[in-house]
């Protein structure tokens, strides 16, 4: 049967390519965010919708009969420092107001994305398990990790069944919204633009990364797979390939492109220390059978191939 798929927060990042997976599985999508397209090339409806708002959240669940939410809408963890208290109304608020407009609808699954961002120096950054010990250094992975912890209380009360996945930094041809891994992207387009290319976070930090139709297919066979077959209660690790700017801009040179790096470092890089190097994503790719299908080169070739 197919889904009829409601996408809070689908101008992002992700998305744009969310909609287009969706649609090509043949799901009914309807997407929206708290402010209109710049041009309607979604391929799909649209509506605004704020993810505060329960009743108007529940009243378009209703009207178009939704079975899947996937929850978008948040801040991220460069922008979300600028404002604390904001991000935490702003991502726990969404969080739990899609949860509550869904309860006895005809919705059966939300899709809400976790991060790397809940980890911590404590939880062994060379290679980070699923279950280790996290104290997380930004707002965001608080709020990621308040949410993991209710969609777990959730899940194991039996109340809905919501899946999510901690997604390292994506690579896409759309613009990033303000993470700490935002400059993989912008090496891509500064490389395509012909212009240098300053880097907020030092030359040898090692962040794991992941093409974005990875991501999509991830989580796409995540929502796919019968309950019973999911072995834990709240979000999987997820990894693909490690890269440090360095690395990255010798892939780019790689290719063809003269990208001339610089570094000035800022907050972000004491974020980045605090983030994992390595993921150890074992568990997803058990229960879920799934590889990714990109490395870090052909990632950086299919990107600047789009952008
Ligand atoms: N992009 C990444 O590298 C990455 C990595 C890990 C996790 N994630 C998670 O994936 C999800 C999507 O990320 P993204 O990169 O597309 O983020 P983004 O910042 O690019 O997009 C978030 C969208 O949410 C919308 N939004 C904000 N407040 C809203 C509200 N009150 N109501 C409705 N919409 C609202 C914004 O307008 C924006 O279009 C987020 O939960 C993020 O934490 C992303």
């Amino acid at each position: 049967m197919n889904n009829r798929v409601l996408i809070i927060g689908a101008l992002g990042q992700l998305g744009g390519i969310f909609i287009n997976a969706l649609l090509k599985r043949g799901d009914f999508v309807l997407a929206s965010d708290i402010h209109a397209p710049n041009s309607n090339t979604l391929g799909c409806d649209f509506i605004i919708l704020d993810a505060l708002n329960e009743k108007k959240i529940n009243e378009i669940i209703l009207k178009h009969n939704i079975s899947q939410v996937y929850n978008f809408a948040a801040v991220l963890s460069a922008k979300g420092e600028t404002d604390p208290m904001k991000t935490w109304e702003i991502n726990m608020g969404a969080f739990l107001n899609v949860v509550k407009a869904s309860l006895g609808t005809s919705v059966n699954c939300i899709f809400w994305p976790s991060s790397i961002a809940v980890f911590s120096e404590q939880s062994g950054l060379d290679l980070v398990r699923n279950e280790v010990p996290m104290f997380p250094t930004t707002m965001y992975g608080v709020t990621k990790l308040a949410g993991e912890k209710a969609m777990s209380y959730f899940n194991t009360k039996g109340l809905i069944d919501i899946r999510s996945i901690r997604f390292p930094g994506i690579v896409s041809s759309s613009e990033p919204g303000g993470g700490t891994t935002d400059y993989v992207v912008e090496m891509l387009n500064a490389a395509k633009q012909n212009m240098n290319y300053i880097s907020p976070l030092r030359e040898d930090t090692v962040l794991p990364m992941m093409h974005v139709e990875d991501a999509v297919s991830a989580t796409l066979k995540l929502m796919e797979t019968e309950r019973e077959k999911i072995s834990i209660s709240g979000a999987y690790n997820l990894g693909s390939f490690e890269t440090s700017p360095k690395q990255w801009s010798e892939i780019i040179a790689s290719l063809g492109y003269e990208l001339k790096l610089e570094f000035n470092e800022d907050f972000r890089q004491s974020i980045a220390d605090s983030w994992p190097k390595k993921i150890d994503d074992t568990l997803f790719r058990k229960d879920i059978s799934w590889l990714p299908k990109f490395d870090a080169k052909s990632t950086a070739e299919d990107i600047l191939r789009l952008i």
